[in-house]
C-alpha cells in the first residue's frame, strides 16, 4: 500500500509539472521512472476504468509494475474473462514493452472518445498489461551507449538467469503423463509452496507463477523481440530433437490464435518478408505464425508454463527483427502492430463460456471442463465460471466435480461469440435421496396394496 501511495504522488507532481495529461502518446522509449510515470498517467486520465499494481519486485528491486483495464477495476467479475499481455522478459528486447505502454495509452484515449469498439472491450474483459518482466535487464541495456545495442546485453535478469528458460519444466511431465496417463492440466496443483522454496527460481518468475496461479486468465501474449512472427505451443519439443513440431492438444485453436495476431500485422503476414538475418531459419514460418518446437525446442519457457499450469493460452510474439531498435522507429511498429494488438484481446471472447452451479444454483468452483477429443481440460473459477476457447465447430462438453454426476452437453461453435452454456451438477448425495424417497413410495405403495 505505501508503494502505491508513493506511484500515485510521482504520478500526481508529474501530471501537474506537465500542466496536465494531454493524452497524446509520445513514442519514444521509457526507462525505468519514466515508464512508471507514463502508466500513472494513464491512471490519472482514466481513473474509472484503470488501476495500477505492483506483482512483486525484481532482483534489485523494481517493480513489477502492472496496469490493468477494465470497467470495474481491482475486482474479477463473474462471467468477465481475464486477459494479460507481459512484455520485455527479456530487458534488451525492448520493443514490447513500448507498445504495451502506448497500448495503454490508446485504450484509455479511444475509451473516452467513445470508441465503441474499445468501450465493449473493456466493458465485457479484465485486461492487464505488464510493460516489463525484467526492468533490471532493461535498464542494463539501454544504458549502453549510442544508438547500436548489443544482441546479448540485458536479456537475462540481475542475477544472470534467462527468465524464459526459467520456469518449472512442465513439458517433460505432460509428455510422460500422454504416454503413461495423468494429468492433463494444472500440473502444479498444490504445488506453490514448492514453488516458493526453490532457490532456482529468479524473483521475477516466481512473482510471476504466482500471478499466473492467482487470477482466472483465460488467453496471453508474451511479447519478445529478434524476429518477426507469432509463435504458440509447444515450444519444448517431445523427443528432445532441436526441431520438431510439436503440436500441443489444443494444436488448432492456438494456430488460430496466433494467425489472429498475425493477420493483422502487414510485415509479419508478407510470405515475401525477407528473414531478419541472411542467414537465418524461417522453415517453419506460415502466414506469420510458427509452432515453438518446429523452429526451435525452449525447455522452461513461459507460454508452455501457462498452458500447462493453469487455465490460460499463451502465444509468444517476436515483433522486430531489432531487439533494441533506434528509438525513431517506435512509431513504425506501434502503426504495425496496433490492430493486432486489440484484435487478440477479441479473441478472449470465443469457444465455450457460462456457470456450472449445483441444483440450489450454487457456484461449483474447480470443476472440470473437458471437451471430447481434446485432451486438455480446463476448470471452473471461483464463482463456477469458466471460459473454454475453442475454434469453430461441434462438440461434447462435459462438466464434472467430485461428489457430482457428471453432465454432457452437444454445443455448435461458431467463430466468435464465444457459445454460453451453463450446467446445473446434481450431486450424489442427492441423487441417492432421491433414490431412496422413490423407493419407500414404491414399498409404501406395495405394502398398501398386498395390505401387510
Ligand atoms: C476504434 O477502435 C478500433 C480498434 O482499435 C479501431 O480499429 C478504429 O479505427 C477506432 N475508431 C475510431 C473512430 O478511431
Ligand atoms: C481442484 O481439484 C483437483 C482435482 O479434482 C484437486 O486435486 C485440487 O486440490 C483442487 N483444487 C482446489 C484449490 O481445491
Ligand atoms: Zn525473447
Amino acid at each position: 500500500m505505501k508503494q502505491l501511495f508513493w506511484i500515485v504522488l510521482l504520478g500526481a507532481v508529474a501530471v501537474m509539472v506537465r500542466g496536465g495529461s494531454d493524452g497524446e502518446i509520445s513514442f519514444e522509449y521509457h526507462r525505468y521512472e519514466e515508464m512508471r510515470k507514463a502508466l500513472v498517467s494513464v491512471w490519472l486520465q482514466c481513473p474509472t476504468i484503470s488501476r495500477i499494481y505492483t506483482i512483486g519486485e525484481s532482483f534489485e528491486g523494481r517493480e513489477l509494475l502492472v496496469l490493468e483495464m477494465s470497467d470495474n477495476p481491482g475486482t474479477h467479475e463473474p462471467g468477465e474473462p481475464e486477459f494479460k499481455y507481459i512484455a520485455n522478459m527479456h530487458g534488451n528486447e525492448a520493443v514490447g514493452r513500448e507498445l504495451l505502454i502506448y497500448l495503454a495509452q490508446y485504450l484509455c484515449n479511444q475509451y473516452q472518445q467513445g470508441n465503441d469498439t474499445i468501450i465493449d472491450l473493456i466493458h465485457s474483459t479484465r485486461i492487464h498489461l505488464m510493460p516489463s518482466m525484467n526492468p533490471d535487464g532493461f535498464e542494463k541495456a539501454a544504458s549502453q551507449p549510442g544508438e547500436i545495442k548489443d544482441w546479448f546485453v540485458g536479456r537475462s535478469n540481475a542475477q544472470g538467469v534467462d527468465l524464459n528458460r526459467n520456469f518449472p519444466d512442465l513439458d517433460r511431465i505432460i509428455y510422460i503423463n500422454e504416454r503413461e496417463g495423468g494429468a492433463n492440466n494444472h500440473l502444479l496443483q498444490n504445488m506453490k509452496k514448492a514453488v516458493d522454496e526453490n532457490s532456482k527460481l529468479a524473483p521475477e518468475t516466481k512473482a510471476v507463477i504466482h500471478w499466473i496461479m492467482d487470477i482466472p486468465f483465460v488467453l496471453s501474449a508474451n511479447l519478445h523481440g529478434g524476429d518477426v512472427v507469432a509463435n504458440y505451443p509447444y515450444d519444448e519439443t517431445r523427443t528432445g530433437s532441436a526441431h520438431e513440431y510439436s503440436a500441443s492438444p489444443d494444436d488448432v485453436m492456438f494456430k488460430s490464435l496466433a494467425r489472429s495476431y498475425s493477420m493483422f500485422n502487414p510485415v509479419m503476414s508478407d510470405p515475401n518478408r525477407p528473414t531478419c538475418r541472411k542467414n537465418d531459419d524461417d522453415s517453419s514460418f506460415k502466414e506469420g505464425i510458427t509452432n515453438g518446437g518446429a523452429w526451435y525446442s525452449v525447455p522452461g519457457g513461459m507460454q508452455d508454463f501457462n498452458y500447462l499450469s493453469s487455465n490460460c493460452f499463451e502465444i509468444t510474439l517476436e515483433l522486430s527483427c531489432d531487439k533494441f531498435p533506434s528509438e525513431d522507429t517506435l512509431k513504425t511498429y506501434w502503426d504495425q502492430n496496433r490492430n493486432s494488438l486489440v484484435n487478440y484481446i477479441e479473441q478472449v471472447h470465443r469457444g465455450v463460456k457460462g456457470f456450472v452451479r449445483d441444483l440450489q444454483g450454487n457456484p461449483v468452483s474447480n470443476a472440470t471442463i473437458s471437451v471430447e477429443g481434446i485432451n486438455h481440460d480446463i476448470t471452473t473459477a471461483k464463482d463456477g465460471d469458466y471460459w473454454r476457447l475453442l475454434a469453430p465447430g461441434n462438440y461434447k462438453v462435459a462438466a464434472s466435480a467430485p461428489g457430482y454426476l457428471t453432465v454432457i452437453k452437444k454445443v455448435a461453435v461458431p467463430h466468435s461469440p464465444a457459445t454460453r452454456v451453463d450446467f446445473e451438477l446434481e450431486s450424489m448425495m442427492e441423487r441417492k435421496e432421491e433414490e431412496r424417497e422413490e423407493l419407500m413410495d414404491w414399498w409404501k405403495m406395495m405394502s398398501q396394496t398386498l395390505n401387510f
